[in-house]
């Protein structure tokens, strides 16, 4: 039986025998644990949440929500039938099937139904993360043309409903009476009266699941589209990579405003059943770790920035808490240094397992899997199914130890199938026949495994989020002061890079450090904090291009202090 082999898969991965598993690896073995494989016809929040209902775990735990105010647990039934409500709200404002509808909101039991809800409709989620600011906020709803909003009294004025025309409703979680001009929709009151009676849409696995935006070196975030089918990788990786089984305890630090927060926050954890975590509130190693010990954590997947902070807490910390339950430990965003592996190792007894995906991949593709030998510094190996490997620049497979393009073979399950609104630069992805270029640089060493160099463009990663440098610029120039800028990662031992912005004024402005403040904090309020630059430099003019174009690489020499390499394209 085929449910049997992908068992077999499982055990021989976790088993070492690797290779045997890339061998017997099938696709088509993991597809047939959905219900479309009878059917023809799939629903990702049934699969998810409803099936489980159907197949005699109703009650057991889905969902244990804390925040340090507050503490719930919802069953597999409750998040199915608060779900079936939601999706009847839904209609009843006839949102359907492929409409864009947005969370913008913190971490909630409401986000979660209110996800559920609208994935049961076969409308598409668009989440936002709660620090996103008016422009920003503004440029993804105006993308991806959403037609309803699920936001909260404290968020509602970041979103230009006037300058937003396809936007029809907005869904408010929390008390909007003295906000309300008759057009919000208060959540709360509308779920409580709808039915618990529901029949979810039924989709097409080539039907849309969700869109992430997120930053590329150039141009505005782009919306990457994820179908249904791209269950079928969080399924599998949930096994194989995550190692859930039945009686796990299952927590994902990541919000839901980012792809690991649905992808293995949402999807991967209930595709396989396992009571699942969600902790909203503020990042403390207390906060943590009491975490971990109240609801018995066996499973625990985070990023390097958050164990660099754990690294760097005191010591006596460690004490206070009993981390034992934990069984196994995952990391994912940017490079896990080696010193964080070892120590790892030494205050848990575990050893914390990288694994490399983006936005775009949908779900895990290289990673050390459970009971694999861990080389520290390393991303992995290509999952059993997937075809990694380095491409020069003209897209030539490169033997072991080179440099290259870190490309995928195009196919795997939850490959986006869209840049919203984009086709050229979806294709830039695919610009290598047959190959998914990543942007990452990395090499594979003589056995296999992959190792991460940087990124090819000028995208940054600071603390496992990305952004993009245009976006930042953009905003930097809408400031009066601001003549022009040119954005960059600035290496960073904590959030492995941080974003550093060298502008030059207009006339009338003096450098100052009150200017500095002034102009991070117009970055902090209209676009977001994380993109804020907390490094500003200033200078009389910025390297440029004969057609104009800031060259961000020697800013980025300057900074570090390299050779400034081929400024045959540079002005004067
Ligand atoms: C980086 C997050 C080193 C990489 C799921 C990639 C990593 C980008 C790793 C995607 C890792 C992700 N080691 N770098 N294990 N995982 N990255 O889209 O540059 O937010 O291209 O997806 O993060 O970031 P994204």
């Amino acid at each position: 039986m085929n449910g049997e082999q992908l068992e077999s898969v499982v055990y021989a991965s976790n088993m070492g025998s690797y290779e045997q598993a890339c061998k017997r690896f099938q696709w088509k073995d993991v597809e047939s644990h959905f219900t479309w494989s009878r059917t023809g016809k799939v629903n990702m929040a049934h699969e998810a949440i409803d099936r489980h209902v159907y197949e005699g775990r109703g009650h057991k735990t889905a969902l244990l929500y804390c925040d340090g105010q507050r503490e719930e647990a919802y069953t597999f039934m409750q998040l199915c039938m608060e779900s079936n409500r939601f999706g009847n709200v839904l209609r009843k404002y006839n949102v359907a099937k492929g409409d864009r509808v947005f969370i913008f909101m913190p971490r909630s039991p409401e986000l979660i139904i209110a996800l559920l809800g609208i994935l049961k409709v076969g409308a598409v989620a668009g989440p936002l993360f709660e620090a996103f600011m008016e422009t920003a906020v503004k440029d993804r709803l105006e993308d991806s043309g959403a037609v309803a909003i699920v936001t909260t009294p404290e968020l509602l004025g970041r979103i230009r409903r006037d300058e937003l025309p396809e936007l029809k409703h907005i869904f408010v979680v929390g008390d909007c009476s003295s906000l309300d001009d008759g057009s919000l929709i208060d959540f709360k009151a509308e779920v409580n009266q709808a039915s618990y009676e529901f029949e979810p849409e039924w989709l097409d696995r080539e039907d849309g699941l969700i869109i992430h935006y997120t930053s590329g070196s150039t141009g505005k975030p782009k919306g990457v589209y994820h179908v249904q089918n791209a269950m079928i990788q969080h399924y599998y990786t949930g096994k194989v990579v995550l190692d859930l089984q039945e009686d796990d305890v299952y927590w994902c630090t990541a919000d839901p405003g980012w792809v690991t927060g649905t992808s293995y926050g949402i999807f991967a954890p209930w595709l396989n059943g396992v009571t699942n975590v969600i902790r909203g509130g503020r990042f403390s190693p207390e906060n943590w770790y009491r975490t971990i010990e109240r609801y018995q954590v066996n499973i625990w997947y985070s990023a390097p920035t958050a164990f660099r902070m754990l690294m760097g807490a005191n010591e006596e910390i460690l004490d206070k808490y009993d981390l034992s339950s934990l069984r196994h430990v995952l990391s994912v965003g940017e490079p896990l240094n080696p010193e964080v592996v070892r120590w790892g190792w030494k205050a848990y007894g575990q050893r914390i397992h990288d694994t490399w995906w983006m936005t775009e991949t949908g779900g895990q593709l290289i990673c050390n899997y459970p009971q694999m030998a861990i080389k520290p510094g390393s991303m992995g190996k290509p999952l059993p199914g997937i075809e990694a490997a380095i491409l020069d620049d003209e897209g030539r497979e490169l033997p072991p130890n080179r440099m290259g393009h870190l490309a995928i073979r195009t196919g795997w399950p939850s490959m986006m199938r869209k840049i919203w609104n984009n086709p050229v630069k979806y294709d830039e992805y695919f610009r290598f026949n047959g190959w998914y270029v990543s942007g990452d640089s990395a090499y594979m060493d003589e056995e296999g495994y992959f190792w991460f160099q940087g990124r090819i463009d000028d995208v940054i990663n600071s603390s496992g989020e990305r952004i993009g440098p245009f976006e930042v610029e953009s905003k930097l120039v809408e400031h009066p002061a601001v003549a022009e800028a040119g954005v960059i990662g600035k290496p960073d031992p904590l959030r492995g890079e941080i974003i550093k912005a060298f502008i030059s004024l207009r006339e009338g402005y003096q450098p100052s450090d009150e200017l500095k403040e002034e102009i991070y904090g117009f970055v902090r309020e209209g676009l977001s904090a994380h993109a804020a630059p907390r490094e500003i430099e200033f200078k009389d003019r910025l390297p440029k291009t004969r057609s104009g174009k800031i060259m961000r690489r020697v800013l980025k020499a300057w900074e570090l202090q390299l050779p400034t390499g081929d400024l045959s394209t540079i002005e004067d």
